[in-house]
């Protein structure tokens, strides 16, 4: 590659074109069909540092596995078992990463625009590939990709155009990483008319400027009528004491509970996503959330690995590493 080429990184589901999210998708299904002894071993002998400021169940683990599956060296830091502990500037903590030659740094960290920040470091003694695996409340697009691979493929089996999906996202959506990922995601798509923000006022999204033909309400019941995809959100209890009166946590679940109650006003191939973690008996009921017939948590997880692979090798290519 040509040193003057910029770096292709991964912080934003705008950075992707939409022929690379459709080549994304093709690849990861060509991933998630393949055992593991046909995978081309493109990151063979490269090192991958995933670099978790803020913890983590799926999305580290997600990464470990695509990255060794892919031949990776895979190198796991949290903050509880690195520098940060001891009041080194996190900033600081990539740079060394950087240093001892990682091919690619995998972050999540609580503050918005992090990763962003790191792909913007001058001074760099060598220079990794940035993927954002979560930065405070404004991304998680590796997240949402993972999600519109596992939609594709349900529309496939219907023989159905993901254009024709009325899709509901309802929870946290104003301090949801991923839920801000997919609406930029369905913007890129043009399919705002068919989504459906719903939240109490507190919670809610406003993107009328930036994102025109959104829907928002905040009546549940009534916007998930002929569903096809209900993506629920978690009520975020360590972002929301400042903003919210108390009640509304125990009240939420009154209001905005998926269960088997109000499940059948959707479509009856609807499907339920989250991205987890969940709180049982709160957005979800325990039970819808164990009924495989609607929830999709766990085919989350699978496809979000398998769209992992595809884009650590579509970055790996581009870049020509
Ligand atoms: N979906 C997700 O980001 O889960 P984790 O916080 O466990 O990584």
């Amino acid at each position: 590659m040509n040193s003057n080429t910029p770096i292709k990184h991964l912080n934003s589901i705008e950075d992707l074109s939409i022929a690379e999210i459709e080549h994304l998708i093709d690849k990861a299904l060509f991933f998630k069909n393949s055992p593991l002894k046909d995978i081309n071993k493109t990151l063979s002998d490269k090192f991958c540092f995933n670099m978790f400021f803020e913890n983590s169940t799926r999305t580290i683990n997600s990464f470990s596995v695509a990255a060794q599956s892919l031949g990776a060296h895979v190198i796991n830091n949290t903050t509880s078992n690195s520098s940060s502990s001891k009041g080194e500037d996190d900033f600081d903590t990539i740079k060394n990463i950087a240093a001892m030659g990682a091919k690619f740094i995998v972050i999540r960290h609580p503050h918005n625009m992090f990763t962003h920040l790191c792909a913007k470091l001058p001074n760099l003694t060598h220079q990794p590939i940035f993927i954002n695996a979560g930065d405070g409340t404004n991304e998680h697009p590796t997240q949402a990709l993972g999600d519109w691979f596992l939609i594709n493929q349900h529309c496939k089996n219907l023989n159905k155009n993901t254009k024709e999906l009325k899709i509901v996202l309802f929870g946290d959506l104003l301090n949801s990483r991923v839920a801000h990922s997919h609406i930029k995601l369905f913007n890129m798509l043009n399919i705002n008319h068919n989504i459906h923000l719903v939240a109490p006022i507190e919670l809610q999204l406003d993107y009328r400027q930036t994102y025109p033909n959104l829907n928002y309400s905040f009546k549940l019941n009534e916007s998930i009528k002929d569903a096809d995809i209900i993506m629920a959100f978690r009520f975020k209890k360590e972002y929301t004491s400042n903003n919210i009166h108390s009640g509304t946590f125990s009240e939420f679940k009154n209001f905005y509970q998926l269960n088997h109650q109000n499940i059948h006003l959707a479509n009856k191939n609807v499907l339920v996503l989250h991205p987890g973690p969940v709180n049982r008996e709160i957005e979800l009921s325990s039970k819808l959330m164990d009924d495989l017939q609607y929830s999709q948590i766990l085919s989350q997880v699978s496809h979000g690995v398998a769209m992992r692979k595809a884009i650590f090798a579509h970055l790996a290519h581009i870049n020509n590493h």
